[in-house]
């Protein structure tokens, strides 16, 4: 038996690296999952490859508030109920200093690593409180734990959401919904990818992974892990708490 069987679980930036691969485990794990991204070619791909009785796909954009109560209707219609949560779609923004970036960056950064969350929140919510509850898990960040110069508005996003978890944990107790943070370090992903490259334009030098103690980037599937554990009944007694996944980054 799976440890999400009969569970129904929506999953935010299921196109991506970390959202795709909690898509197939989820689902592997007897989950049924609404994937949702706005790159609907990408997340059709993804789709395409899941058995079409447990997986379907919505695409648009995380940050609408019409397309966030579209998408949680859309898989309470599809499969009944909604019990399990990743609100995990995200961008990096740009790297610079404060002074030299746009507001617009910043904007955009916040709008979909922090407005996005909330919309999410306010439309499962009373979801999950009809049907008794549910799990919800946001991806933050190491960088919602320690300042990451030259990603001020992505490590400025990424604490936001550890802020807003803690405060619908408390109010979602009586509701028997568990709101979580996890907090990855360094994941093989476009997103790091993309850190790396402009990091590097910017006059880094040197392996970013030496100051990781485990001297690696994260595998996907190891965020995954401790995604499906939150996702999961096994975490019954977890809420309102970041989970560090970051081979000893924050030691
Ligand atoms: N990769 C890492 O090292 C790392 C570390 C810590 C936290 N994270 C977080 O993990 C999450 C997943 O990132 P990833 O590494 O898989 O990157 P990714 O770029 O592969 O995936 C992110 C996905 O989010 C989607 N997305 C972005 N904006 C959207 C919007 N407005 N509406 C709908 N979908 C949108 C993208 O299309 C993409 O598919 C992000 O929140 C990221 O900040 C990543």
């Amino acid at each position: 038996m799976g440890r999400l069987e009969g569970k129904v679980a929506i999953i935010t930036g299921a196109a991506g690296g970390i959202g795709s691969t909690a898509a197939r485990r989820f689902v592997s794990e007897g989950a049924n999952v609404l994937l949702v991204d706005r790159e609907a070619d990408a997340l059709k791909r993804v789709t395409d490859e899941l058995p079409s009785g447990q997986a379907a796909y919505f695409a648009g954009d995380v940050t609408d508030e019409a397309v966030t109560q579209a998408f949680v209707a859309d898989a309470t219609q599809r499969f009944g109920h909604v019990d399990v949560a990743l609100l995990n779609a995200g961008i990096e923004g740009e790297v610079g200093r404060i002074e030299d970036a746009s507001l617009a960056m910043f904007d955009r950064v916040m709008a979909v690593n922090v407005r996005s969350v909330w919309l999410g929140l306010a439309a499962l919510i009373p979801v999950m409180r009809k049907a008794g509850g549910g799990s919800i898990v946001i991806t933050s960040s190491v960088a919602g734990v320690k300042g990451s110069p030259k990603l001020a508005a992505y490590s400025t996003s990424k604490h936001a959401v550890v802020g807003m978890m803690k405060s619908a944990a408390l109010e979602c107790i009586p509701d028997h919904i568990r709101i979580n943070a996890i907090n990855p370090g360094q994941t093989r992903t476009r997103l790091m990818e993309s850190i790396d490259e402009m990091m590097r334009v910017a006059g880094r030098t040197g392996d970013p992974a030496a100051a990781i103690p485990m001297g690696r980037y994260a595998d996907p599937s190891e965020i995954v892990s401790l995604m499906l554990f939150l996702a999961s009944d096994e975490s019954s007694y977890c809420t309102g708490a970041t989970y560090l996944v970051d081979g000893g980054r924050m030691s």
